[in-house]
């Protein structure tokens, strides 16, 4: 067997293991499998495409190769060690931009590198391949780094509004299509540069003009674009692996952010223009009447006396790391025949299961743990719900405002029940920069500080309720 079809033979069980791997991850039991089998198509694919190259590469080439591969595996081993959960976003957003850069330069240097024998229509092909491969590696470049500084909270979450915002995206779309025609009759470049810089500029307005509420699918966007990009990538050079990796990557980052926008009831289209189509409301962060306090001890109370509670944790929950005292809550709430149940937005905290994996993380039972559509019907009838440390997932203006910049979008309506009681550290706006008018209803109590010490004084009153109930019991024996 020739090199060149072990190295195919290796590509076909490499593609094999990635898709084995997205299956894994689709589910959350078998998400550990799922990233082995995608560490082995990687290692398999690594060690094909060097045994590849190093038919045409020298001995430094092969060095300079095992350096960069040592490094690389290095630094992503250090990020993925030390990254808070809460980190993961960004740190998937600025991934996403290395593979848009990466693309950016195999694009570049299959214009500085053309193959001697290419000619004719092969040679228009391959100029054709490098523009758009450039195209989509600079947007994906520069949209990753503002949706990472958006949601570092580097930069603000606001979506810019730039005076015809949609003529200019529709203009530099126009711009790549008249450039590619004229790079493939007569490359030069001049072309490249300006094609460059364009997608440059609109990967940045793109992400720039979406607000925070739509950062979701945003994240799973730039997922699929660095997908094509690294399938344009492979196509330069003529890897087949590259290409099958980045069309599964492509497509199914474009499934998720379907899935994510039919989640937020959100047109793709609307998503992709920066709200295309939706109101563009002013975002209101101003006070809305007066809110009611509540304290840990008297919470407690409520609670002993509620027959049914849902909890519904939010982004907050993930900061305090507010999850093993809520499910202890949970636990001795549920020990004293209250009926409790988690209700979780799909797009609760940062990532999507972001809630999900937190709790199981805390060894809540899964059968307690209900999705939005689940249990929104359910509020009406409950005691008390404890909002831990969300916000826009729970908003009412959501449903009730047509002009919030929210509107629309699905929410858990938890203001149905008899009691609300938030938990979170000030009035403060939550990601979408929108102010709640939930904390200002006559059946909400905010209950402020760091959502798990709060928890834990909620558990310590519950016990001193029930120590005057131990002690009585102690002496009638
Ligand atoms: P958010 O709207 O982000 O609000 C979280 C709230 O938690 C804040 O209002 C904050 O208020 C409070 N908080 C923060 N730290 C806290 C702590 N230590 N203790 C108590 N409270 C704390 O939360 P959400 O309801 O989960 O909504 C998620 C938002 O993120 C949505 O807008 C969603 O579109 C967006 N987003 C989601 C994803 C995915 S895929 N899930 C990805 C990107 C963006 P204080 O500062 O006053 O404490």
């Amino acid at each position: 067997m020739t090199t060149d079809t072990a190295a195919q033979a290796a590509y076909v069980v490499a593609a094999l293991l990635f898709i084995l791997s997205l299956a894994g991850l689709s589910q959350h039991k078998t998400s550990r499998s799922g990233v082995v089998w995608g560490i082995a198509g990687m290692v398999v694919a690594l060690a094909a495409t060097v045994g590849l190259a190093s038919r045409s590469i020298t001995a430094t080439g092969l060095v300079l190769i095992a350096v960069a591969t040592a490094a690389g595996a290095g630094i992503g081993l250090w990020r993925a060690r030390v990254v808070e959960m809460t980190g993961m976003p960004e740190l998937i957003a600025i991934m996403h931009s290395l593979v848009g850069l990466a693309a950016t330069f195999v694009g570049w240097n299959g214009y500085l590198d053309v193959d001697a024998e290419l000619s004719g229509s092969l040679l228009g092909i391959h100029h054709a391949e490098v523009f758009i491969g450039v195209f989509i590696g600079a947007v994906t470049f520069t949209g990753s780094v503002v949706a990472y500084l958006k949601l570092s909270a580097r930069i603000n979450s606001r979506p810019l509004t730039l005076p015809g915002k949609h003529v200019l995206n529709v203009g530099a779309l126009v711009a790549f299509v008249g450039l590619t025609v004229a790079f493939v009759l007569r490359p030069g470049m001049g072309l490249l540069i300006a094609v460059t810089v364009i997608a440059l500029a609109l990967g940045a307005h793109l992400v720039a003009s979406i607000g925070g509420g739509d950062m979701p699918v945003v994240v799973s966007m730039l997922n699929s674009y660095s997908g094509w990009a690294a399938a344009a990538s492979g196509f330069l050079l003529s890897n087949n692996l590259l290409i099958v990796t980045g069309a599964l990557v492509g497509s199914s980052g474009a499934y998720l952010s379907y899935i994510m926008c039919k989640a937020m009831n959100r047109s793709f289209i609307s998503v992709i223009a920066g709200g295309f189509g939706t109101p563009a409301a002013a975002a209101d962060d101003g006070e809305q009447g007066e809110h009611r306090e509540i304290n840990a001890e008297e919470t407690a109370e409520l609670l002993r006396d509620a027959t049914s509670v849902i909890i519904t944790p939010g982004y907050g929950m993930a900061v305090a790391q507010a999850q093993y005292p809520v499910a202890e809550l949970a636990r001795k709430l549920r020990e004293r025949g209250v009926e409790v149940r988690f209700g979780i937005h799909p797009v609760a905290g940062r990532l999507p299961g972001h809630m999900n994996v937190l709790l199981a993380e805390a060894n809540v039972p899964y059968d307690i743990v209900l999705e939005m559509d689940e249990i929104n019907d359910d509020f009406a009838a409950t005691s008390v719900v404890l909002v831990i440390g969300a916000n826009d997932t729970v908003n009412p203006a959501a449903t009730d405002n047509p002009s919030s910049p929210i509107a629309g979008m699905p929410v858990l309506h938890v203001w149905e029940s008899a009691h609300v009681i938030v938990f979170k550290r000030s009035m403060a706006a939550g990601y979408a920069g929108v102010q709640n008018p939930l904390f200002f209803r006559e059946n909400t109590q905010m209950l402020f500080g760091d959502a798990r010490q709060r928890v834990e004084d909620i558990l310590r009153g519950l016990d001193s309720l029930d120590a005057p109930v131990r002690e009585m019991a102690g002496t009638s024996r």
